[in-house]
């Protein structure tokens, strides 16, 4: 795929922004962050008063805002050309402020609606360490529309969790699979020469090393410590090649780190089957702070195509639609992307495996001390002068960007049943899996339930609703459950199915129970009324079409910007 096939990635206002009054600006800018509307920082980003934004998100960042981007660098200033990034000059970590910091925003903003976050320094045992440490990079939908440079699509006056840009971006997505046989485009990585890499600007070899002098945090106070949790850990198999994922690392001392990859992942496999072989180490680099295409596909399946494994830093080149630089490390064979913040290369023991843990894990809860995980001796550290790093709150925060991930199962499941109309693997609340499908026949809707909580583990509670609702929106969802799903005939529970292994509610590691919901309006044949009613929604609307438009145009910003006491 060429440069040529990416849409216009342009800023552009036309179609998610409105005007505002510039006198207006900075008051509402700040009412509007006040007030916790993330939509309209966004609005205001876009407006040609853009430069607004950065008074309340910080000065604005320097880089190339037009994907595809070479690195989290520019990445992170396109998103602040959105006025999507808060930069805070200080945190406390002792204190935990980052971590209350991006709770407070999830809680105000809605897990998709909060800003990337940019801390220059953080207090860390005492001492200021220098940063920038990034959180939420990829959280904010927005973000995702951002990295394959399209325009985010403003949701309107009523929604603080834009939506509407994680779709355009899984759409966006699945075009590019339809023109590549349901497939992930792929472009070759680029070789670079260690000269022109910004990841090899500084080397560091042996005692030189101590990783316990950057930005690395400890997220909650009951974690087992700092931790290394965005890094990308590469592995090679003699007969399946290179795989990356983003497992986290405990920070043990200069050049010690856990690593924790989960059994069954692919990073884990590679190690397993090395032990298998016999040899006593494995030679391993972690690559910290990539590009956002490399990103997203660290912490996906993307790699398991149809007809087998596919070159992930291929994928990564064929999603940004320029091949990845990458060089080679100092100490193994490993190609990295050249235009990463940090590379750490080492060794793992593959005979003396060690406890890792307590952790605050992705579902929310913590996770429990493993005995035996395996650990990496670090060899080498290259970085760039003054590089940027990443943290994850697990389980307060969104993960990676998700759209380029979604689209595919999405495809997937929509050629199977091509009933679907949209579905939502909600990572807002682990374990849900919203499906919304156009039913044809009586008992449909509890096929695909249970097709889909069969088949992924990450999928407990499956809930198939009609067409009409929108699988994002949680109150809908409620709605919908409540008043048109009949549990006699229309749910079934499955004992003991492969489950997420950091499922807390599961008694037995990777086990659990499911449930199959069918909540689409229940039809005679379903234990549902002859005839089933009209929403009041859809009577207003048959009645008065331009209710909703009139009244947005009229007092939708009134209504944005009013909070109790505001009048
Ligand atoms: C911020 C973040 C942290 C993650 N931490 C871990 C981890 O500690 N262990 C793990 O097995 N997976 C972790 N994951 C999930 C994996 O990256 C993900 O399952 C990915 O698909 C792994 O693919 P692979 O094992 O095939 O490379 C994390 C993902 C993200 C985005």
């Amino acid at each position: 795929m060429s440069n040529s096939n990416l849409p216009d990635n342009s800023v552009d206002t036309s179609d998610s922004t409105e005007d505002i009054d510039a006198t207006l600006l900075s008051r509402r800018t700040m009412l509007g962050l006040a007030a916790g509307s993330a939509s309209l920082a966004f609005a205001n980003a876009c407006s040609s008063e853009s430069s607004s934004s950065s008074v309340a998100t910080g000065a604005a960042l320097s880089g190339n805002i037009q994907a595809p981007f070479k690195s989290m660098r520019d990445y992170v200033a396109a998103l602040d050309a959105y006025g999507l990034v808060m930069r805070i000059a200080e945190v406390n970590q002792d204190e935990y402020e980052a971590t209350g910091l991006m709770c407070r925003a999830r809680d105000q903003h809605g897990m998709r609606g909060a800003p990337c976050f940019m801390f220059d320094e953080v207090v860390i045992g005492g001492k200021k360490v220098k940063g920038p440490l990034l959180v939420n990079e990829s959280g904010n939908s927005h973000a995702e529309c951002i990295a394959f440079g399209l325009a985010p699509v403003d949701d309107g006056p009523i929604s603080t969790e834009p939506f509407n840009s994680y779709r355009k971006a899984r759409e966006y997505v699945e075009q590019l699979l339809l023109a590549n046989d349901g497939e992930y485009p792929t472009i070759s990585p680029v070789v670079v020469e260690a000269a022109d890499s910004p990841c090899k600007e500084v080397i560091l070899h042996g005692d030189e090393i101590d990783l316990t002098k950057f930005a690395f945090i400890q997220g909650n106070p009951a974690d087992a410590g700092r931790y290394i949790n965005t890094g990308q850990v590469y592995t090679r198999h003699p007969k399946y090649g290179v795989n990356f994922g983003t497992y986290r690392c405990h920070l043990r001392g200069p050049r010690e780190l856990g690593l924790n990859s989960e059994p069954g992942q692919t990073g884990y496999r590679h190690l397993k089957a090395a032990q298998a072989r016999g040899e006593k180490v494995a030679q391993v680099s972690i690559v910290l702070t990539p590009d956002p295409y490399v990103w997203m596909v660290a912490g996906s399946k993307m790699s398991f195509g149809k007809n087998g494994l596919v070159d992930e830093m291929s994928i990564a080149g064929g999603l940004a639609g320029q091949g990845i630089d990458t060089v080679k490390c100092e100490t193994n064979s490993f190609m990295v992307p050249a235009n990463a913040e940090m590379v750490i290369e080492g060794e793992v023991p593959l005979d003396d495996l060690r406890p890792e843990g307590p952790y605050a894990e992705m579902v929310g809860y913590q996770g429990k001390v493993k005995d035996e995980v395996f650990w990496l001796r670090v060899t080498a550290v290259t970085h760039r002068r003054n590089p940027w790093l990443m943290n994850n709150f697990t389980g307060e925060q969104a993960g990676a960007l998700m759209a380029a991930g979604h689209a595919r199962s999405f495809m997937r499941l929509k050629k199977n049943y091509p009933a679907v109309v949209d579905f939502f693997p909600d990572t807002r609340a682990v374990g849900f899996y919203f499906v919304s499908i156009s039913k044809t026949r009586p008992g449909q809707g509890l096929e695909i339930a249970r097709a889909i909580a069969e088949r992924d583990f990450f999928a407990k509670i499956v809930v198939v609703l009609d067409d009409d609702v929108d699988v994002t929106d949680h109150d809908a969802v409620l709605a919908a459950i409540g008043a048109r799903w009949q549990p006699y005939g229309n749910l079934q529970v499955y004992e003991e199915r492969p489950a997420l292994p950091l499922d807390p509610s599961s008694v037995k590691v990777g086990k659990g129970s499911k449930i199959a919901i069918d909540a689409t309006r229940q039809w005679p044949e379903e234990n549902g009324p002859t005839v089933f009613p009209a929403t009041n929604e859809s009577l207003l609307l048959a009645g008065a079409p331009d209710a909703f438009a009139n009244v947005d145009a009229k007092w939708g910003d009134a209504l944005r910007l009013w909070r109790p006491g505001s009048g």
